[in-house]
């Protein structure tokens, strides 16, 4: 077991060994040098030490692999570490899975939310100060738009439709009743959707950026006509941050970038920038686009109004959606080993010879 010298902090970050969460655990081990960063995973399919190989031997950083619902190990964790802040991301987080097999859907993101709550009270005692729960969630829990101009705030009545968003809203629900019910300083923030670095591909735009450079289809449900709200994953920490450290106790804050985009359009963007980058003719993959069934209880919009958090916290996007992009594309051409270690399976058998005899 790593020793960590007694920290300012210890942050309990949950799920970073995932997509967003491991650029919240990288900005907070390099940000913050006398915080010790613990961060808790299951490595699912979903979870990839690969995202962190960067920061993995900081001094002020710690990795346990466990899962959210182990109540005692959670426990026991805080207890360990003396944690005082929570930054919970851990979750099933793909909306075709949920459909798929919803059951696993409940037991994490709402038992294991549970769990982690029920850890934390234990721990604290009703000790709040300098404490923080923070919960991330999702602008799904709303529900969807019309293409009528409207965007979802912090009071827009929840509305979720998919078994992925009906067990975040769940989750939500549970972290305000704890603040409502014992007081425990939570935070809730609902934010649209995230692209850049270290996505699994099974999401749109790591899915169809590594099948345009295989000459792969690029399945678009329905007409592609959907339109989803985009924030730079960078960003999104950066929001994390500020609000875990500014952010008012018992508040929710919407989080996104005001991008919002038809699918057909991004795709059509991706095929632009990835055959300019891998050097081939204009247009080239456009053959690729391949309209499929489309999904069940597909929200047609979604888009937030982040103004709260631009005017009480201060916190803006940093980048444009086209540089946004360029980088991401750039990113995943350049890291083709990352991907081909994830679409051949190995990157899970490395974590299961790691961890046998623990
Ligand atoms: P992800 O699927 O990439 O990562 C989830 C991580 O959680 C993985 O590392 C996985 O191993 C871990 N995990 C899953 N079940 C666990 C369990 N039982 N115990 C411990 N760890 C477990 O997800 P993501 O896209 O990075 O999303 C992170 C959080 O942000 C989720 O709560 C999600 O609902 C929310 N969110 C995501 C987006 C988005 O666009 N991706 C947008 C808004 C909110
Ligand atoms: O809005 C925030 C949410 O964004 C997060 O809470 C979720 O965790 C995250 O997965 C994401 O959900 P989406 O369902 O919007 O993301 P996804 O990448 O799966 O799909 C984006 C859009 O593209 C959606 O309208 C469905 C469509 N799509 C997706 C895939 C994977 C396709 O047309 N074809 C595909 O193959």
């Amino acid at each position: 077991m790593q020793r960590v010298t007694r920290m300012k902090r210890s942050i309990l970050i949950t799920g970073g060994a995932g997509f967003i969460g491991s650029h919240v655990v990288r900005l907070f081990v390099t940000k913050y040098p006398d915080y010790h960063i613990i961060n808790l995973d299951k490595l699912t399919y979903a979870g990839n030490l690969a995202n962190l190989k960067d920061i993995e031997n900081a001094p002020n950083y710690t990795f346990v692999r466990a899962d959210i619902c182990d109540f005692d190990t959670v426990c026991s964790l805080f207890g360990q570490y003396s944690i005082d802040g929570v930054i919970h991301l851990a979750a099933e987080s793909h909306v075709d899975r949920s459909i798929k097999d919803p059951f696993t859907f409940a037991r994490t993101n709402v038992l294991g939310t549970l769990s982690l709550l029920q850890a934390a009270k234990h721990h604290w005692n009703g000790e709040w100060a300098g404490k923080r729960f923070y919960h991330i969630s999702t602008d799904e829990v709303y529900g969807a738009l019309q293409f009528d101009g409207s965007l979802f705030h912090e009071t827009t009545k929840y509305d979720p439709h998919s078994p992925y968003s009906a067990s975040k809203a769940s989750s939500d629900h549970f972290v305000r009743a704890f603040h409502d019910t014992y007081g425990m300083p939570t935070l809730v923030t609902n934010c649209s959707n995230n692209y850049g670095p270290y996505q699994f591909p099974e999401k749109l735009i790591p899915l169809f950026i590594n099948n345009i450079r295989h000459g792969k289809p690029l399945p678009v449900y329905g007409k592609g006509e959907n339109v989803r709200d985009w924030l730079y994953v960078v960003d999104h920490a950066r929001a994390i941050d500020t609000i875990f450290h500014n952010g008012k106790d018992g508040e929710t804050y919407n989080i996104g970038g005001f991008n919002e985009w038809k699918n057909i359009d991004i795709v059509k963007v991706l095929i632009k920038t990835v055959d300019r980058l891998l050097g081939n003719a204009p247009g080239t993959s456009e053959h690729l686009i391949t309209y499929v069934t489309d999904r069940p209880g597909h929200d047609l919009r979604y888009a937030i109004d982040s103004t709260k958090l631009k005017t009480e916290l201060g916190w803006e996007p940093s980048l444009q959606f086209e540089e946004g992009i360029e980088k991401t594309v750039r990113w995943y051409l350049d890291h083709q080993e990352w991907m081909d270690n994830i679409t051949s399976g190995e990157y899970e058998k490395y974590y299961d010879d790691m961890y046998k005899n623990r």
